[in-house]
């Protein structure tokens, strides 16, 4: 069993962009994160994100709004950041409170400045396989793990399990699309596919993507698969409390041929995508 280093990857991608922004001339490029309400794992992230931006040199502004606020304010104050010439991207954090609408939010984000991909036409570009869109930064993360580890995708059976916007279904799109080193079959399990264990043993790469803590065990993996854990959990153990992924690494790492680490496997890697995302978008504005 090999790990799929999540964070040594994400590392050197964060010193290759902090390369590439020192030698940028004139304004840095800068992200707005909008945080709504007192969700805690959205305060650490945010917080992570934040420090990340600053390692490479991206300027980052935090908006702390209250769960309160309308969907009218929020949206206004959005498209005031779309407006603003310093500002190359602007990342809603979600989940958001359950009187705003997912989709109205993300609607009103210029899609040139959406470096999350959530808006409609970078979901919709990325469907089609079309060039020049934001690719969503966990998928996309996911991806360079691959691929930095030479693990072909053509032709092979790969299991998604969860269906959210942010991960199952944009990295659907990805690795199912026509091009070379992609060309994966995929499938899509949710909460309602029936026989999830014996569809997930038939995974050449298993994705964990369900916010399940420990759903995926030994019998449900293809002996030598590549399992992907998206799962970010805090449950108590016999440790204490500790954070777990949506895989049972004890019992699952002893077949597996790969698998990503939790912490340590995907979380830096969508962390170093958004920075990506973010350079990207600045080089595409100015
Ligand atoms: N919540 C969990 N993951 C993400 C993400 O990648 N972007 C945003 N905006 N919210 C999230």
């Amino acid at each position: 069993m090999k790990l799929l280093d999540g964070i040594s990857l994400a590392k050197k991608i964060r010193d290759d962009l902090k390369k590439r922004v020192a030698l940028l001339k004139g304004r840095k490029p800068g992200i707005a994160f909008l945080l709504i309400g007192e969700h805690p794992a959205s305060h650490t992230y945010v917080t992570m994100k934040k420090k990340r931006c600053e390692e490479v040199g991206i300027f980052s502004k935090v908006l702390p709004l209250p769960v309160s606020i309308s969907e009218k304010e929020l949206i206004q104050t959005i498209e005031r950041l779309n407006q603003e010439e310093t500002i190359d991207g602007i990342l809603v954090q979600q989940p958001l409170p359950s009187h705003l609408s997912t989709a109205h939010v993300v609607e009103s984000i210029d899609p040139n400045k959406d470096v999350d991909g959530f808006h409609p036409l970078n979901m919709g570009k990325l469907l089609l396989g079309e060039e020049g869109g934001f690719v969503p930064c966990t998928p996309l993360g996911i991806l360079k793990l691959l691929e930095e580890a030479k693990i072909e995708l053509q032709g092979k059976h790969v299991v998604i399990v969860g269906r959210s916007n942010i991960v199952g279904k944009p990295l659907a799109a990805l690795l199912v699309q026509k091009k070379a080193h992609r060309n994966a079959t995929v499938t899509l399990a949710h909460s309602y596919t029936k026989d999830l264990a014996s569809l997930c043993r038939s995974g050449d790469i298993l994705v964990a993507a369900m916010g399940k803590p420990l759903l995926i065990k030994k019998e449900m993996v293809k002996p030598h698969a590549v399992v992907i854990d998206v799962g970010i959990n805090k449950m108590e153990t016999q440790k204490g409390l500790q954070i777990v992924g949506d895989v049972d690494f004890a019992q699952v790492s002893e077949v597996a041929s790969y698998i990503t680490p939790v912490p340590g496997g995907v979380g830096p890697m969508t962390i170093a995508m958004l920075l990506s995302n973010t350079l990207a978008s600045y080089q595409k504005i100015s």
